[in-house]
């Protein structure tokens, strides 16, 4: 099936856009759903959601084509998935002005913020208003008739639905993708977070919340840190991460919760018409209902139900990220209906993001891990969301400029996803500071000259970032090491940040190849921190045979998590998946990397993509064809790829400029022979990780573009469920699974009868 993407290439700005908002609501929604680590606000994320759907609705582009037409998804691997007999659908938001300034629990000083709180109340009023007409409009209620309402705390956790049987709970399963989610149901019960048994007979599925109360978060970083083991970034994330614990008895006792608020089907019992008497009879069952529900009449009295119970935000043992208003008629919901993703017969109210006043006492610099200078505000310590800031990444120098940012400033502290603090901008309404930051020339840590970069995204913004250039600087040493022991990289146990840090203040590791000659006795008799009560601490021989554990088992991580933590810029996870998926091993990705950078015909035709036609038509001549000279760009395109050339997926020609020429350098390629010669594998062979019937033994031919997945991981998928993929159509081939501008292999297939899929056919069959 064929389809205009809605990011096809183009020299529409507009296109351009829609492309870059889609590149970043997939990179968030990868962060939100799958790695549970979220780097911008749900503000932010909104903000960014609503634009694409502007621009989706501006430019016509058809829902089949539309990024948002999929729900997030928060399946994860190793769990049994199942579909949900009714569809785990999410809220329509009214969404809050994320420019005004709210601080929980105190009120404003009247003066200050009236028009802004004006204004964002208005927006969410607005759409509030909205929405109770189109209620009363499909139920034919009149303007003036009551329209009772529930209103209910938002819980700030991950879904769940229960499925309960003859009085015992039979099946906990999470949101999913909202079609499929996998089953929970022994860590539900384990973390005794639902009732296990009930009175009611019968057969019903109830809806709600998984959360971990505060205190119980707080216990459990306590422990991690006592472990040295990384810490939950917040309540929620900590509690999807508990979740996806596949030893579910270790989350007994953790003290994971529940809060129930629908039932979302029952055989053979009776429910009471209105939805708050079902929550009351929840509550007869030994559910947990959230007590902050309350009946309104219409979204004036609901709406105000929702600002007076942020200032109860702080008294909760639990977070919660805004407020739902329902419709309280349960037999109504039917008659009104679901949109594509939401049901009309509720709306959350989401609250604004806290942002609090403090003052900007002075501007360091860190030095990263690929040399770049960032500027962190050094604060008067504030509480914000949970827990208190004293300092704030300022992004980079340019934006500081732009913002206007001086020290002796008043300025308003965020949290993005309620995590990491941020510099909004600065408090007007405050005298301003005098001291302006000045661009670095020079490296803090060892002094070097800053290199300054200058480079356009994609919407022809210049971003502009300083680099210490020198690779020895102690704090990039240190900051690579750090990375590459990191989750998102070779997820080395019992190496954390202290340790690094102590090992290359004694000397014993500069480069990742170092940390594979540590030994026993070195590392046992490292110094660590003196602790409080002025004992001086050695690692000891315990944590020593545990971190030579956790460097051997990351030995089989294979190439892209190594290639990952290398700390290359523009290097990230994806690429690195990518680009070991495509070449298999260092030794051809390396061969690769330098005919690319000699401008070779095969390597630089598999990069570069909007060649105009002379330099087409030269690199088909370098490479022995002979196109005639009438040839159009598309017929040689045709012609080069007869020839066996394969363009590459995700990865632009500046991106594959500088990763190429890094990978090439001879502080890389020293780190990789030295991996090598410690016995780290180089290699990306693809691990069967569960057989999947219907996909095992058989073989694929992929053609065309698929609209999500690219032609790497599309294969790697299938190789993990124990399937082959060949280059050519035959009557051994299983599938086809075809994408955009698929060509002959499609036309081939159909003449063998050679069955045809989609990449929604291909997830469907690798679900099994
Ligand atoms: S009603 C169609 N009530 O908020 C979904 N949702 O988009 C109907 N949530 O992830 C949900 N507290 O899990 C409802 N009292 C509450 C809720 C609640 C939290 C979550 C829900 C979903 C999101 C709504």
């Amino acid at each position: 099936m064929a389809k205009a993407k809605a990011n096809a290439p183009t020299d529409d700005p507009r296109r351009q856009e829609l492309a870059a908002l889609e590149a970043q609501l997939r990179q968030h929604d990868h962060l939100y759903y799958r790695r549970a680590q979220p780097e911008i606000s749900d503000a932010a994320y909104d903000e960014l959601r609503d634009r694409y759907a502007s621009l989706c609705g501006v430019l016509a582009v058809p829902d089949a084509d539309r990024y948002d037409a999929t729900l997030g998804d928060d399946h994860a691997v190793g769990f049994a998935s199942v579909r949900h007999r009714v569809p785990m659908l999410s809220l329509e938001k009214a969404n809050t002005e994320p420019d005004g300034y709210h601080r929980e629990g105190a009120d404003a000083p009247a003066d200050e913020i009236p028009t802004e709180r004006a204004q964002r109340d208005q927006t969410a009023w607005g759409k509030l208003e909205k929405w109770e007409r189109r209620v009363r409009d499909l139920l034919a209620l009149a303007a003036a008739a009551p329209l009772p309402l529930v209103v209910e705390p938002k819980i700030d956790g991950i879904s769940v639905s229960l499925t309960y049987r003859d009085g015992r709970l039979v099946q906990a399963v999470t949101r999913g993708d909202g079609v499929s989610g996998d089953v929970i149901t022994a860590q539900v019960e384990a973390a005794e977070a639902a009732p296990i048994a009930v009175t009611a007979r019968g057969a019903f599925e109830v809806r709600g919340e998984l959360y971990l109360p505060r205190a119980a978060f707080v216990a459990l970083n306590q422990r991690l840190l006592a472990d040295d083991a990384r810490q939950l970034v917040n309540p929620r994330n900590g509690c999807a991460g508990l979740m996806k614990r596949k030893d579910a008895q270790s989350l007994r006792g953790l003290g994971v919760r529940s809060f129930l608020y629908a039932i979302a089907w029952h055989e053979g019992i009776a429910l009471p018409a209105s939805h708050w008497q079902r929550l009351d009879w929840l509550r007869a069952q030994g559910f947990p209902v959230h007590p902050g529900a309350a009946r309104s009449n219409g979204v004036g009295e609901a709406y105000a139900r929702c600002l007076a119970f942020t200032a109860q935000r702080p008294t909760l043992d639990h977070d919660i990220d805004g407020m739902v208003i329902k419709v309280d008629d349960a037999d109504a919901w039917q008659r009104l209906g679901v949109t594509e993703h939401h049901p009309r017969w509720g709306i959350a109210y989401k609250f604004p993001p806290e942002r609090v006043p403090t003052l900007l006492k002075a501007v360091t610099i860190q030095v990263g891990k690929t040399g770049k200078l960032t500027p962190v505000a050094e604060l008067e310590p504030v509480f914000v969301a949970g827990t208190t800031v004293s300092r704030a990444s300022l992004h980079n120098f340019a934006e500081l400029a732009a913002k206007d940012v001086r020290v002796g400033d008043t300025v308003l502290i965020e949290k993005a996803g309620e995590i990491i603090p941020q510099v909004v901008r600065v408090d007007a309404s405050r005298p301003r500071g005098a001291v302006a930051v000045p661009w670095p020339e020079a490296c803090p840590t060892c002094g070097s000259a800053v290199v300054v970069e200058r480079r356009d995204d994609v919407s022809g913004k210049q971003n502009v970032t300083h680099y210490c250039p020198n690779p020895g600087c102690p704090d990039q040493v240190r900051e690579r090491l750090r990375h590459f022991a990191s989750r998102g990289a070779m997820d080395i146990q019992g190496l954390g940040a202290a340790v690094v840090d102590k090992l290359v203040e004694r000397g014993l590791a500069k480069r990742p190849d170092d940390l594979f000659r540590l030994r026993q006795e070195d590392l046992a008799s490292l110094e660590m921190e003196t602790s409080s009560n002025g004992v001086q601490r050695t690692f000891g021989a315990k944590n020593a045979s545990n971190l030579l554990a956790g460097l051997e088992a990351s030995k089989a991580k294979g190439l892209a998590r190594v290639l990952a933590g290398l700390a290359v810029h523009d290097l990230g996870e994806k690429l690195s998946e990518d680009l070991a998926a495509r070449f298999t091993s260092w030794e051809t990705l390396l061969a690769f990397a330098r005919a690319y950078l000699a401008d070779e015909p095969r390597a630089a035709l598999g990069v570069r993509k909007g060649l105009k036609k002379p330099e087409l038509l030269g690199y088909a001549r370098r490479l022995g064809l002979e196109p005639p000279e009438k040839a159009t760009i598309d017929e040689l395109k045709t012609l080069v790829r007869a020839a066996g050339v394969q363009p590459m997926e995700g990865i632009d020609e500046t991106t594959a400029d500088t990763v190429f020429s890094e990978l090439t350098t001879p502080v890389i390629t020293t780190v990789l022979d030295g991996l090598a010669a410690a016995g780290v594998s180089l290699a990306a062979e693809a691990v069967v990780q569960a057989a999947v019937a219907g996909v095992a033994g058989r073989t694929f031919v992929l053609t065309g573009t698929l609209p999500t997945l690219s032609r790497e991981q599309a294969e790697g998928l299938i190789k993990a469920a124990g399937g082959a993929t060949s280059g050519s159509v035959s009557k051994k081939t299983a599938y086809v699974v075809a994408g955009e501008e698929a060509g002959s292999k499609l036309a081939k297939a159909r003449e063998l009868g050679v069955p045809i899929l989609d990449e929604a056919g291909l997830l469907a069959l690798l679900k099994g």
